[in-house]
């Protein structure tokens, strides 16, 4: 079946390239950074973290470890959740001041990011939306290599350790949007499972979903093959398809998450479920930095938009805030229920791999059984109840999909064509689901 999805087809491209930073997986490794930053002769860090963990035990260590090796360092901890222009500003202007020669993010997902970003405007200024893509960009490739990234992740969920892309918030236009080059990939991830023994019930269930949806998208992705072939190896882009070696991370991912979510979540003594999201999320990470997400990462970001007076616990961030991984989940069942007609057998098989009874299941029904799994997953760890569990009804619906439809790339990744109408009928579907 994985090779039949892989099929030729005429234009299409004939092959895929996998990027990924040098990857270390276990409990106290964070302890590693200063050797590994070391040993490629660098003698001045940036390290980005965000408020929340400046006083933690995850900073401390990384930090004795790099004063140890003789690394001299500097702090950058105004990380903005979300980050966005100004935000970026920040830390763009903190790298130029600083004559570093590396960076290190300590953090989730918005740290990371804002370390990439910042290098990015630090080292070839330029305005804000010239590396995003079109529609809100120009679409300007970054021109060459940028600081060497050491990135230390502290959640289960973001994979943006293993990924080129960084994901900033563009506030003028009230969207979110990816800048994508193959030098924002960091050159060392350290993962260490420990970061998340401390870790709050609703942010290993956020995280963990945000997981998910990376290995459930990048597995019913559109084939790489159904991409036009590149002419010029350097422009294959890394947002390429569903390829062997994404499936091959996108399914332990899940088989992970399915088998350890509702564990990790509801348990946070359960070391052993924990530790394994953290690797589920590496996993996923690995995924989706080589074949990219889809609609349910492209329609998060109309409710991360346009969200209002939601608060969320456990989140010290000015509200309204809702977390990634619960922006991309609310819609997934109706998503995955629309788009499993361009890919039924790979549903299936992806629901299986998440838990679901496929016994006897026809292709036909893994829309509905994939999606019924999810559902009974964020039943499981207390997730929402879709839409209107954010705030949202029916009337907001043609908003949201105006919003999101500007996610040109990842709407094309996916294995079925949606317009702005099938957009809102799916956000329709998703207002509540028990
Ligand atoms: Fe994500």
């Amino acid at each position: 079946m994985g090779c039949q999805y892989f099929a030729p087809c005429s234009h299409g491209a004939e092959s895929f390239t996998v990027m990924m930073p040098k990857l270390t997986f276990g409990r106290g490794c964070l302890s590693e950074i200063g050797a590994r930053v070391a040993v490629d002769g660098h003698k001045r860090v940036a390290v980005f973290t965000d408020p929340y963990l400046r006083d933690s035990r995850y900073l401390s260590d990384v930090l004795a470890s790099l004063k140890q090796s003789k690394i001299d360092l500097s702090v950058f901890s105004e990380v903005h959740i979300e980050p966005n222009e100004k935000s970026i500003l920040n830390a763009e202007e903190f790298l130029k001041n600083g004559k570093f020669d590396a960076m290190v993010s300590v953090g989730g997902g918005s740290v990371i990011d804002t370390a990439k970003a910042a290098t990015v405007y630090a080292t070839y200024p330029a305005d804000f939306t010239d590396y995003f893509g079109p529609p809100v960009g120009l679409g300007k490739p970054v021109p060459g290599p940028v600081l060497p990234h050491y990135a230390c992740p502290t959640t289960s969920g973001t994979g943006s350790e293993c990924t080129s892309v960084t994901v900033l918030r563009i506030d003028s236009l009230n969207t979110k949007f990816v800048i994508g080059s193959p030098h924002l990939l960091p050159k060392v991830a350290l993962v260490d499972p420990s970061c998340t023994d401390t870790l709050p019930a609703n942010t290993i269930a956020s995280t963990g979903f945000d997981l998910i949806c990376h290995a459930l998208e990048c597995y019913t992705a559109k084939a790489y093959t159904q991409w036009d072939k590149v002419e010029n190896p350097n422009q294959r882009t890394l947002l390429q398809g569903a390829n062997p070696w994404s499936d091959m991370s996108a399914q332990k991912a899940m088989e992970i998450a399915g088998q350890y979510l509702s564990r990790g979540v509801n348990d946070s003594s359960d070391n052993e479920a924990r530790d394994q999201l953290m690797w589920g999320a590496t996993l996923a990470g690995m995924a989706f930095g080589n074949s990219g997400t889809h609609l349910p990462h492209a329609m998060s970001y109309g409710i991360t938009h346009l969200m209002r007076d939601i608060v969320t616990e456990g989140y010290p961030v000015e509200s309204p805030f809702i977390p990634h991984g619960i922006s991309v989940i609310l819609s997934a069942p109706s998503i995955f229920q629309y788009l499993s007609e361009g890919a039924p057998d790979r549903h299936l098989e992806a629901a299986s791999f998440l838990g679901a009874d496929c016994k006897d299941a026809m292709p036909a029904e893994s829309g509905e059984i994939v999606s019924k799994r999810l559902i009974e997953m964020m039943q499981q760890t207390h997730i929402p109840n879709g839409l209107s569990g954010v705030g949202f009804g029916a009337a907001d619906v043609k908003a949201l999909a105006a919003s999101s439809i500007r996610q040109s790339r990842a709407i094309a990744n996916a294995p079925r064509e949606s317009n702005v109408t099938d957009m809102e009928n799916i956000y329709l579907n998703s207002i509540s689901y028990w």
